[in-house]
């Protein structure tokens, strides 16, 4: 079957503005991002405000560099008459002529200053689309927002898909609006959007007969293979008596009415056009493609050396161990805080179990990801007095962990525990319950999570 991959936009940054001591590491991260979606045979990216976090000379050699074809129809310099990146593209598949265009959402605002703006699609879309009218297929690449795409569906009839882009979407099942399917896959790369299409020369979708065909598809294969089962198992003169097999012969046939007429549009007009739409969770569990593997390790791993290098050139004053008497140049969230080994004179026992569970080596985990200086990632396997993702950033606790602190300590479940271990007859450290375990073991990082039975495997013994 004739495919083209296309990326609605939105690949490359996060933020619509980084911080300077980020700046490095996202270009490393978008470097990469750009090297896979190409390798992965990609046709044509949109471009998302998102996109030009780093302005438009950057994307531009980013492009060049990875062989990307980035499409805009309307991004254009603040000085100069034609649009910065090309508006369109037109490939074939299969027998089809298809046209991909591009359309770039507005601009969020942004403390900077840019050396391109984004022109309304009332100013460039009409044009666009004339110089592609002959095309089989119009595909628009769009990251402006929901309510614009639905207005642009409206006013053209000839868009027949718009992908729609954004930092924050969801799946949603492509809308039908007047001859033209409005689609999102999520964003973050969670998932593959699939589109499987039936086009011919009426250019109309049909009213979501993909899905209603695929279920008597399905429901067609598997009277066939119950006949074919019935017909190895018993003679053709057994059979012609037998009720239940006549019987099914009837519905086969029925059935293969049904799936014809769903295919050419029961009235006897031209047949609609048919798609089939599906997200394709791109879970750990699948298989890696060992090319785009290692473009994604080696990515991470440089990303990791450039945060290294940053948080060495920071040169924190505090040097050592949160336990040392220079504990004062800690946020002061963590001078409550003592970390593990302070727990090891009186509380042996424990602390013998606890260095066999796995809490103890979560930090280990990311060291061997290349991902211990990862702000993304560091949160939940470290030991923090508090979880509020705020608060975190705040106080800046992230950055330079103390060693004692990194992995999922006694702390976390047992609170900061400096003043318990001074004078443990006067303050009692507390009990974890599900809820404190629920603030690291989401749905997204562990999607199987029974309190009761997990417990089990981490609460200490008793002394
Ligand atoms: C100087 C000794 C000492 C140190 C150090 C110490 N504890 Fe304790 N801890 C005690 C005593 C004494 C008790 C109360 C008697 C008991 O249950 O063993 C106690 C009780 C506890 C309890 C049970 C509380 C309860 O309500 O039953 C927990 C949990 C605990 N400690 C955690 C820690 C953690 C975590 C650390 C390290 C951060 C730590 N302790 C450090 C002496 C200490
Ligand atoms: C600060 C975040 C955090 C909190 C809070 C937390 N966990 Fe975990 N948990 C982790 C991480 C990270 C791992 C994986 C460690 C690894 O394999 O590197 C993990 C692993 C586990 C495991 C597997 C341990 C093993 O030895 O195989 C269990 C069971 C578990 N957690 C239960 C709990 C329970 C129960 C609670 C609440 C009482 C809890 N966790 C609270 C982060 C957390
Ligand atoms: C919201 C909290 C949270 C964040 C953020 C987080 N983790 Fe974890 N991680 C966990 C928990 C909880 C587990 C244990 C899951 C389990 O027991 O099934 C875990 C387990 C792991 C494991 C070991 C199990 C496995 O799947 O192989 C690895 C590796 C890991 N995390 C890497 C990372 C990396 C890399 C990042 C950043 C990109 C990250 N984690 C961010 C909570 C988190
Ligand atoms: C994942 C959460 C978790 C971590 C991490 C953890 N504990 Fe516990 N701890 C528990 C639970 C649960 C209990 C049992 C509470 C109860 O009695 O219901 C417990 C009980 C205890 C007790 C009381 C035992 C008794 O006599 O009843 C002590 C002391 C203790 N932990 C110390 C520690 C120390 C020290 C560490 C770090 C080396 C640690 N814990 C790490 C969850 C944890």
């Amino acid at each position: 079957m004739p495919s083209i991959i296309i990326d609605s936009g939105a690949a490359f940054f996060k933020q619509p503005a980084l911080p300077e001591h980020e700046k490095e590491a996202a270009k490393r991260t978008a470097e990469g991002i750009a090297q896979a979606i190409q390798i992965m045979g990609t046709l044509a990216v949109g471009i998302s405000p998102f996109d030009l976090t780093e302005g438009v000379e950057y994307l531009k050699q980013l492009a060049t560099a990875k062989k990307l074809t980035p499409l805009s129809m309307n991004l254009y310099p603040n000085q100069g008459t034609d649009p910065i990146f090309r508006p369109y593209l037109v490939t074939q598949a299969g027998k089809l002529e298809i046209a991909v265009l591009g359309l770039t959402g507005n601009q969020p605002k942004n403390r900077n200053r840019h050396d391109f703006h984004v022109l309304p699609w009332q100013e460039t879309l009409e044009t666009v689309l004339k110089q592609v009218e002959e095309a089989d297929m119009i595909i628009l690449l769009s990251s402006a927002n929901r309510r614009t795409n639905e207005e642009i569906a409206q006013k053209f009839d000839n868009i027949h898909i718009i992908l729609q882009s954004g930092q924050h979407g969801n799946n949603l099942a492509p809308v039908n609006i007047n001859n033209t399917l409005l689609c999102q896959t999520a964003s973050r790369g969670k998932y593959l959007g699939l589109l499987q299409i039936d086009w011919n020369e009426s250019k109309t979708w049909g009213e979501d007969t993909g899905d209603i065909l695929q279920k008597e598809q399905d429901r067609l294969d598997r009277i066939n293979w119950q006949i074919g089962r019935m017909q190895k198992r018993a003679s053709t003169t057994e059979l012609a008596s037998n009720k239940q097999f006549q019987q099914l012969l009837q519905i086969k046939s029925e059935s293969e009415q049904t799936v014809q007429m769903l295919k050419t549009n029961n009235d006897g007009r031209q047949k609609a056009c048919i798609y089939r739409n599906s997200f394709i969770a791109l879970e750990t569990s699948l298989p890696e493609d060992k090319t785009i593997k290692a473009i994604v390790d080696e990515s991470r791993r440089e990303v990791n050396q450039i945060r290294r290098k940053a948080a060495q050139k920071r040169q924190r004053k505090q040097k050592g161990a949160i336990s040392n008497t220079n504990r004062q140049t800690f946020p002061a969230a963590l001078q409550q805080m003592v970390g593990w080994k302070a727990c090891k004179e009186c509380h042996p026992k424990q602390v013998n179990f606890y260095l066999q569970t796995n809490h103890s080596r979560a930090w280990q985990t990311l060291v061997a990801k290349n991902q211990q200086y990862n702000p993304e990632c560091i949160a939940c396997h470290v030991t923090l007095p508090t979880y509020d993702a705020n608060k975190i950033q705040k106080e800046n606790l992230l950055s330079d962990i103390p060693s004692e602190l990194q992995g999922v300590g006694c702390e976390t479940c047992h609170g900061p525990s400096r003043g318990h271990s001074e004078r443990a007859e006067t303050i009692a450290p507390t009990k974890p319950d599900q809820a404190s375990c629920l603030r690291c073991h989401t749905e997204e990082r562990d999607n199987n999570f029974d309190f009761s039975r997990k417990i089990k495997k981490v609460a200490c013994p008793p002394s």
